[in-house]
């Protein structure tokens, strides 16, 4: 009986598997660079703790089990909970700001199509305990130099940047009640994936009021953050709000990356949590989902039961990110294949075992080595270790009786004899 792979998970084959360690490097070390520490947790949580805040939308997607005692458990559709949880457990001991990355393997029951996959790696970077503007802007940093490393540039990818903050406070000031702002962010977060008329009319049902909802239109049309205030009798947490935002992006000039930078009131972002700035990470063609996305969430610590410590973090999926560097051309010839310092070669069986001692020596001394099983014929040996990528070949044939091998570069195929030893004194050097 043939088993297929599950709906929506891949299998890492040795060349996806090169890919996906590509990817994870240019992550950790885009991380480390900026100063983040790399944290884990577990794959299995208590069901109950993406009910608390990360909203109706993961909620349906999560992957949920009981286990023999009862207990609701779901797998890890996101690790940010997880991370309110570790943080909180050690509040106190732990020095602020906290910048942690992660790269988790992620699950989510979503309808699989292109860049979005029922399992996926997603890189996290965070920093807890910083109220500071900086921080919302180091994430955005961060996460634009890893983008610029992998080759991208402006002309390829676009932060584009609200603030939830700013959209709550416009929403008041527009007459809109403060219970009901919650009901209002996943609609207006699906707006820019709705019909016009559809996303209307759902929008009066939640404000049925002529004047409001139609303020509420014009502000989902402001393309400048000067324009979001027009026609508005704006308050002073309003304009306070609206000059955070402002505070960022002159920020993020300082750092050098307002050319990737844009401000968009139509990001609302689906997750429940965050509070303040938020971001998602697109394509300029706009022809695929969000690369990655993230944004302020001073309280989800306490709401997992933890003190009122601000927070403020993104993160990156593995797959629409790969397709845009494939369009892009950006991944070959950078995604390392298989290599080897050296292919041991064995012209006859009868030399097998001074091979076999050649390679152990190698790897010993700490090189790349490999060798064939079976004894085939030199040419096949030779067409391998190319295949392998090895730099150079050596050859166990006649010479090994006077303690001899001959080493084959492969690039310039030349070729020298060397006495055994003195090859491995060369390679202490
Ligand atoms: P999110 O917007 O749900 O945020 O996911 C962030 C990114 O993860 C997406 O933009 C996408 O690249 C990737 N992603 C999400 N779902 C899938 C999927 N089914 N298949 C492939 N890739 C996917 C969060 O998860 C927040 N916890 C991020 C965060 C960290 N906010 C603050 N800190």
């Amino acid at each position: 009986m043939k088993v297929p792979a599950v709906k929506g998970t891949r299998d890492f084959y040795p060349p996806l598997m090169a890919r996906r360690n590509y990817l994870v490097d240019g992550w950790k070390a885009a991380a480390n660079r900026n100063g983040f520490e790399e944290y884990d947790g577990p794959i299995l949580e208590y069901l109950k703790m993406y009910q608390i805040k990360s909203g109706d939308e993961i909620v349906d997607q999560l992957f949920s089990l009981q286990d023999r005692g009862g207990r609701d458990l779901a797998i890890r559709p996101e690790i940010t909970p997880t991370l309110a949880r570790m943080v909180n457990q050690q509040i106190n001991a732990l020095p602020r700001p906290i910048k942690w990355f992660s790269v988790p393997r992620l699950c989510r029951a979503e309808r699989p199509q292109k860049g979005r996959l029922r399992e996926f790696f997603q890189w996290n970077i965070d920093v807890i305990g910083a109220e500071d503007l900086l921080a919302d802007a180091e994430v955005i940093c961060c996460a634009l130099d890893y983008l610029q490393s992998t080759g991208l540039t402006a002309d390829d990818v676009v932060v584009r940047i609200s603030s939830r903050r700013m959209l709550a406070e416009m929403l008041k000031a527009i007459g809109v009640a403060e219970d009901q702002l919650e009901s209002l962010y996943p609609l207006l977060d699906k707006k820019g994936r709705m019909a016009p008329d559809a996303f209307e009319a759902a929008l009066g049902d939640l404000v049925p009021a002529a004047d409001p909802m139609n303020k509420i239109l014009d502000l989902m049309k402001a393309e400048r953050l000067e324009q979001v205030s027009e026609g508005v009798t704006m308050t002073g947490p309003a304009q306070a709000s609206v000059e955070e935002l402002s505070s960022l992006f002159d920020l993020l000039d300082r750092m050098g990356v307002a050319d990737f930078c844009r401000f968009d009131i139509s990001i609302v972002r689906g997750l429940a949590y965050y509070t303040g700035v938020v971001f998602e990470i697109y394509d300029r063609d706009c022809e695929l989902r969000a690369l990655g996305g993230g944004g302020r969430y001073d309280n989800l610590l306490k709401q997992f039961g933890g003190p009122q410590v601000t927070a403020t973090g993104l993160g990156m999926g593995d797959c629409v990110l790969a397709i845009l560097l494939e369009e892009k051309g950006l991944l070959a010839g950078r995604v390392p294949t298989r290599s080897l310092d050296y292919y041991v070669a064995c012209v006859d069986k009868r030399y097998f075992p001074q091979a076999v001692e050649i390679v152990a020596r190698l790897r010993r001394a700490g090189r790349r080595a490999n060798l064939s099983y079976r004894q085939t014929g030199l040419g096949k040996q030779l067409k391998q270790a190319s295949e392998q990528n090895a730099t150079e070949v050596v050859i166990v044939g006649a010479e090994i009786e006077s303690q001899r091998v001959a080493v084959k570069a492969l690039a310039s195929g030349e070729q020298r004899v060397v006495a055994v030893d003195q090859f491995f004194a060369g390679l202490q050097a």
